[in-house]
């Protein structure tokens, strides 16, 4: 029998033999007291790639991206965000319950949002009104097909928000960098602070990195430890974060090409389904089906696994542990679709 290709996400990659040896011979000490040499090594080298003074690991990137909110805002403030970006559709409200903000939603159809958008956000405030204080973006935007933000609008819409604090949500910013050829660090620039997943394509088992200036991350790090993420001989984690970071963010482009792949069997298949191989520029596609149900169990009787997010709406995510022969396995799963 064909082995499973699951293609739900790329969380589901497994940490490489070399991240599982590294994680064994990690030099470690209490982080808690700062003296765990691996984690600074890892948070250091995560500040250098996205040009920032200081960074701070994490247990998870949901975490990443609520202490941020924490530190950005005040309760009762607004945060204007993509509507379908990860802290609001995807962290269960924890915005709200953990900061007390709401959110101002800013249309994302293409991943990005316009510059008109924002400007028409900020222009009503009068003291009857809730105050946006940031603004939160995501590069890639998975629920755009991992769309990846193109640098001279992202450029302009920091300039629209003005005064605001800009939090990037760079979950795949590593994907944004290789499928763009702009560092990560072009990126962040246009953000006063930025995360990024270890734990999705670049195959690392748990932890992100948030990064900002020093301020910024000192305050990170007491929000950290009242959402209870304060970690002790952590190095274990960070020892895989740094071969995430050395070893695994060129690769990421074998993943987008077999990803472009793929897109052309789903736009064949369901010509209506909202994918169009040509733009599809990293690991992620999204398709609009009828019957998501339906064509989620055909391909998992194929054995090819997906995940739903969002009625109607099926994800198909590229990754290191599937191989071209994979990629053909889910090809002739979809084209065999029948409903
Ligand atoms: C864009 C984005 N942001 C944040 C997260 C949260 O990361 P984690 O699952 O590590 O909490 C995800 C995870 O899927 C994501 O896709």
């Amino acid at each position: 029998m064909a082995p499973i290709v699951d293609l739900r996400s790329d969380t589901v990659t497994q940490p490489t033999e070399a991240m599982r040896r590294a994680m064994a011979a990690a030099v470690v000490g209490d982080d808690g007291y700062g003296e765990d040499p691996t984690v600074r090594a890892l948070e250091e080298r995560y500040a250098q790639l996205v040009g920032k003074e200081a960074a701070l690991l994490v247990p998870s990137g949901v975490m990443a991206n609520q202490i941020a909110i924490r530190v950005h805002t005040r309760p009762g403030d607004v945060v204007l965000a993509p509507r379908r970006s990860h802290v609001v559709l995807y962290e269960l409200g924890a915005s709200a319950r953990n900061a007390g903000v709401q959110f101002g939603l800013l249309d994302d159809a293409d991943g990005m949002v316009e510059v008109a958008a924002i400007a028409e956000q900020l222009k009503g405030t009068d003291y009857h009104q809730p105050t946006p204080t940031l603004l939160s973006l995501e590069n890639t935007h998975m629920p755009a097909s991992g769309a990846v933000w193109d640098l001279h609008r992202l450029a302009a819409v920091r300039q629209a928000a003005r005064n605001l604090k800009v939090h990037l949500d760079g979950a795949r910013l590593f994907n944004a960098a290789v499928a763009s050829g702009h560092p990560a660090s072009a990126f962040a620039a246009q953000a006063d602070s930025v995360m990024s997943c270890l734990s999705k394509g670049l195959a690392a088992p748990m932890g992100s990195v948030l990064a900002g200036d020093r301020a910024f991350i000192e305050a990170a790090k007491v929000e950290r430890k009242r959402l209870g993420g304060a970690m002790r001989q952590a190095g274990i984690i960070a020892a895989a974060g740094l071969l995430a970071l050395e070893t695994m963010v060129e690769r990421l482009a074998e993943d987008h090409r077999r990803a472009r792949r793929l897109a052309e069997a789903v736009a064949d298949r369901f010509p209506e389904g909202g994918v169009d191989p040509g733009r599809i520029s990293t690991n992620v596609i999204v398709v609009e089906v009828a019957d998501d149900a339906a064509l989620s169990a055909h391909l998992e009787a194929h054995g090819v696994r997906s995940g739903a997010i969002a009625p109607g709406q099926l994800r198909l995510v590229t990754h290191c542990d599937v191989d071209d022969a994979g990629i053909e396995q889910a090809m002739a799963a979809i084209a065999a679709f029948e409903r």
